[in-house]
Order: C-alpha cells, then sequence, then structure tokens
C-alpha cells in the first residue's frame, strides 16, 4: 500500500499539498472531506436536517461509488452551508462507518480521475492516518493558526464573488474545529507517527 495520509484543520493547506504532491507523484488523489459535504448536500437539497442521524446515515449508506468518485469535481458542496452541514453529519458513527469502505478501498486500489490505476494514493481529512489507513508510510498533519486560516478561507469566498464577513468566517472556523476535536469518534489529532507542520507562515 503506497500511501500518503495529509489530515489537519480546515484551510491549513491539505488540499493545496496533496493536489501537488499527487500531480508530482503521478498518485491518485481524494478528498475525504467531499464525502461528508456530499451528505450534508443531499440532505439539504433533500429539505432534511443534517442533525437528524437517521436521514443522514440513509443518505451516506446510499451514495454510488461513482457518485463518491466524482463528489470532490462538485462546485456544490463548496459553500460554508455545506461545511457546516459536513461538520455535523461527520460527528455521527454510523455516518462515518458508511464511509470507511470506500476510502480504505480507495487506498488499497487507487484510481486516477481517467479511471486507471495509480500506483499510489493520497487521502486528505481528519481522520485517515489514524482511522482509516494506519498503516500509510508517510503521515502529515497539518495545522494553521486560525486567524490566518480564516484570512485564507475568506480571500477564497471573496474570489469565488461571494459577499462574507471575516469575523464569519474565524468564528465558523473556531466552531468547526471544536466541533472536529472534540467529537467522540475518529476526533481530529495527530497519529502519534504523524509530521506536524505548521503552515501560518507558509504561503
Ligand atoms: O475538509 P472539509 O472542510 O471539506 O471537511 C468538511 C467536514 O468534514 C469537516 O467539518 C470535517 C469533516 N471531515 C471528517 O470528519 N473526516 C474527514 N476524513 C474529512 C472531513
Amino acid at each position: 500500500m503506497n500511501v500518503i495520509a495529509i489530515d489537519g484543520s480546515s484551510s491549513a493547506g491539505k488540499g493545496t499539498l496533496a493536489l501537488r504532491l499527487a500531480q508530482e507523484l503521478d498518485y491518485a488523489y481524494l478528498d475525504t472531506g467531499a464525502l461528508y459535504r456530499g451528505v450534508g448536500y443531499e440532505l439539504l437539497q433533500n429539505g432534511l436536517d443534517p442533525q437528524d442521524e437517521e436521514a443522514a446515515v440513509k443518505v451516506a449508506k446510499g451514495l454510488s461509488v461513482e457518485r463518491m468518485l466524482s463528489l470532490q469535481d462538485d462546485s456544490c458542496i463548496r459553500n460554508e452551508v455545506c461545511g457546516k452541514a459536513a461538520s455535523y453529519v461527520s460527528r455521527l458513527p454510523k455516518v462515518r462507518e458508511a464511509l470507511f469502505e470506500f476510502q480504505r478501498r480507495f487506498a488499497l486500489f487507487p484510481i486516477k480521475k481517467d479511471k486507471t490505476p495509480a500506483k499510489g494514493a493520497i487521502l486528505d481529512g481528519r481522520d485517515i492516518g489514524t482511522v482509516i489507513c494506519p498503516e500509510a508510510q508517510i503521515k502529515l498533519f497539518l495545522t494553521a493558526n486560525s486567524e490566518i486560516r480564516a484570512k485564507r478561507r475568506y480571500k477564497e469566498l471573496q474570489l469565488k464573488g461571494l459577499c462574507v464577513i471575516y469575523e464569519d468566517v474565524l468564528s465558523d472556523i473556531i466552531q468547526r474545529d471544536k466541533r472536529d476535536q472534540e467529537r467522540q469518534t475518529a476526533p481530529l489529532k495527530p497519529a502519534e507517527d504523524a509530521l506536524v507542520i505548521d503552515t501560518s507562515d507558509m504561503t
């Protein structure tokens, strides 16, 4: 298993690093946050509450492999509302359980966007080094101080043409960190053998 696990908090730079490494090494890349966002999106689309456990589990179990593979390219899930919904559904152990097998298979049998097999996989998320691929050869854990992350996120949203207030973005990041770190199942924390990288002073 050639796997690079990249975990860390939101806007710490996981996605950017994962994508660049995947291009450089010609590995397949899976953004696992997109799976939780996808569950949140489906619930919201159907007028359901992201905190409704039964509904969230049903949606998570119902996602097809094709849909899970395509979610990371779906721009509809990249908004703050889906991000918040994702952070609620990701607290539910049964939702995590429903998405486990797909992530595990991707790590074991990585496939690239053109559907050809890859010689390795890069997965980014919150629990890749601890739960999904504890045997990954390389584990990175990215952090950055919350104000810097909020500024990055604020800039990104502005570039998308969205009208956002910096204080709201900051408070959202702080609350999301808290939910990710304090949940019972697979909380956000570095694996014991992870290399921790603080990206606060990096571009
Ligand atoms: O990385 P992101 O912002 O797209 O993730 C959305 C939410 O999903 C975030 O609150 C944490 C959660 N998540 C998770 O619990 N486990 C993962 N492996 C990836 C994301």
